[in-house]
């Protein structure tokens, strides 16, 4: 059914916190690697972050933070449409339609909400509920076709695909394509470096167990060499992690920041101890992020032209989105003057 659309990649980041290397291996830097083979739009979502309270200020420095981290791994603001959700209105505008298309039942089994709501769902914003029918209108506002994510937006994508079914199905009106979640390669769950079972996030207790972009080098070796791990060495075959969660993660980050497969990082150091892979995934992590965390910080030195820039990309993100706003009030039966 997606095929009579144009490809178009869409995805965003809350400007929650800071950004990590989760965000970096799950999500930024396959943006950068879908640039060039089709049409990219690349937001930074802060309607998405304020479902949760947000200090003002500090939301303004985390939006020019996740637009530098995104331009700082490689994302190029010519290539791509690169701007901030709340820049153009229609996200807020399409979303309400979709709160009206999306059924109560839909949203009582997100479990992303009911992770984050917990025994406390009677005092969250009725924002954080709704979020996911907010996300399907970032998605389908720009009729995209392609949305690469971590695992974890696997629910949300899917539900994006419902909505776009039942508003299909509802108005008879084949307008909006069934997206295709993008869940590739070996990182598309980064977990926490303290505990394997969890994930890796920009809220967990303590700063030791992520990664931060921003993040200097010695930090970053620092962080890698202090890893949990369990006692034996690595395996000889891949298959031989199953049941290592720490030790999985740690060889599934090396493979995803040296463009390699799980596979290959143990054939290339089958059996070897901690005191050998710990620093040579140290070694790595460095090479390949400090640069980038430092280019973050220049960019961040400079917060005018990254609002230029989001600006810009706000202009040409609502030449696409207006058009389809103002096709879907009309196929609703919203009278326009
Ligand atoms: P968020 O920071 O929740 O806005 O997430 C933005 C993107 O980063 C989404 O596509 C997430 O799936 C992805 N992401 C966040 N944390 C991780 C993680 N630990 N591993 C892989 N992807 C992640
Ligand atoms: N919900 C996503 C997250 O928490 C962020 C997001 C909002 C998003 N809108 C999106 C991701 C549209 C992909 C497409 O990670």
């Amino acid at each position: 059914m997606t095929s009579q659309f144009t490809p178009r990649v869409f995805s965003g980041i809350k400007p929650s916190g800071g950004l990590t290397l989760g965000n970096y291996l799950g999500a930024i830097k396959r943006f950068v690697g879908m640039q060039g083979q089709m049409e990219t739009v690349y937001c930074v979502v802060d309607m998405h972050a304020i479902t949760v309270w947000q200090d003002p200020a500090e939301l303004k420095t985390a939006t020019r933070e996740v637009a530098a981290g995104y331009i700082a791994a490689g994302l190029d603001p010519t290539k791509s449409i690169l701007f901030n959700q709340s820049q153009v209105s229609a996200h807020a505008e399409l979303g309400w339609i979709f709160n009206c298309v999306a059924r109560v039942g839909w949203m009582n089994r997100m479990t992303q909400f009911k992770d984050k709501a917990g025994s406390n769902a009677e005092k969250v914003s009725l924002g954080l509920y709704a979020y996911p029918s907010l996300m399907a209108a970032d998605i389908l506002l720009y009729h995209a076709t392609h949305v690469p994510v971590g695992e974890d937006q696997k629910q949300h994508v899917e539900l994006t695909r419902d909505i776009a079914a039942k508003f299909n199905h509802d108005f008879k009106a084949d307008f909006f394509p069934i997206t295709d979640p993008v869940i590739d390669g070996p990182a598309t769950r980064v977990m926490n470096l303290r505990d394997g079972t969890k994930k890796m996030s920009k809220s967990g207790e303590s700063d030791m167990e992520r990664i931060n972009m921003l993040d200097d080098a010695d930090k970053i070796a620092k962080k890698f060499k202090k890893a949990k791990t369990d006692p034996e060495p690595l395996p000889e075959t891949y298959e031989g992690l199953k049941d290592r969660p720490e030790a999985r993660n740690l060889v599934e980050i090396y493979a995803a920041l040296n463009d390699m497969t799980p596979e290959a990082v143990i054939a290339e150091y089958p059996g070897a101890g901690w005191g050998t892979f710990k620093p040579a995934l140290a070694d790595l992590a460095v090479a390949k992020l400090a640069p980038m965390s430092d280019e973050m910080r220049r960019l961040m030195d400079d917060p005018a032209e990254i609002d230029r820039t989001l600006m810009a990309g706000a202009d040409r993100a609502r030449a696409i989105a207006q058009p389809i706003l103002e096709k879907t009030y009309d196929i609703v039966g919203l009278l326009r003057g």
